[in-house]
């Protein structure tokens, strides 16, 4: 891995209080392994009491609403994220895509003003099981990134690459698969931010667990991992940081 590698828990509807005693084993994992960075994006109700303990990993958010206060009720702005702790947030999930109707253009305002709070950003793209079948995954997920890429520069970006089929169902892509989806990503990287964009990492996500982190980190241009299930508990999640930590140190 030539970008230090990223392990990044999206906990989803998932967590209560008692539950941050596992955000603090994974934060102790995380201080093992100063070479990884390791981030998790718990519900927003948690993200104060967890940004407050963490020493090692960063907290983030799972989403961010584009304008920074105002008359949208239940939403929550990026400087409110930053306010209570967080440090990143994810945008543009595909839970969100489809659950919540957002469309690239929704997603790059997010990302706009995520960035514009001071946040990093992982932006998710990924194509579902039919756009697969019909060969048209990599233009798919290119018309993604064109649309919801923020144009103003690279920084503080990661981009989380997830098929849709493949997230919460235990199915995973071929290593080929992964490996010509990242290639054809970060070719739309540069194309888009020149060289700024061989330093944006690509995570992988979808069915990411401890059996098969090792083998999916290691394909060429995979800079980290996006985990939703496998990152609820400290020992399932700590197993795919080392994955990344052994990796590096070979
Ligand atoms: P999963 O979820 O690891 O449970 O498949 C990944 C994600 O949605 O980010």
């Amino acid at each position: 891995m030539a970008l230090r590698p990223y392990i990044v828990g999206n906990w989803k509807m998932n967590g209560l209080r008692a539950t941050l005693s596992e955000a603090r084993a994974i934060d102790r994992v995380a201080a093992r392994y100063p070479a990884v960075d390791v981030g998790i994006a718990p519900p927003f109700t948690l993200v104060h009491a967890m940004a407050e303990e963490a020493q090692a990993m960063a907290v983030g958010g799972q989403d961010v609403h584009a304008k920074p206060s105002g008359a949208f009720t239940g939403d929550i702005s990026a400087p409110m994220l930053e306010d209570a702790g967080a440090r990143f947030t994810i945008v543009g999930h595909s839970e969100r895509r489809s659950l919540h109707g957002e469309s690239d253009g929704d997603v790059q305002a997010k990302a706009v003003a995520a960035r514009a709070a001071g946040l990093g950003v992982i932006l998710c793209v990924g194509e579902t099981e039919a756009e697969r079948d019909a060969g048209q995954a990599e233009a798919v997920v290119s018309g993604q990134l064109h649309g919801s890429l923020p144009k103003e520069g690279a920084e503080g970006l990661a981009v989380a690459y997830e098929p849709v089929w493949a997230i919460g169902t235990g199915r995973v892509p071929s290593v080929e698969d992964v490996a010509a989806m990242h290639r054809a990503i970060r070719a739309d990287l540069v194309a888009i931010y020149g060289d700024a964009g061989k330093g944006v990492r690509i995570l992988y996500g979808g069915s990411v667990n401890a059996g098969n982190a090792s083998e999916l980190l290691g394909v060429a241009d995979v800079g980290g991992a996006l985990v939703g299930g496998a990152s609820l508990t400290a020992e399932s999640f700590a197993a795919i940081i080392n994955a990344a930590a052994m990796l590096i140190e070979g």
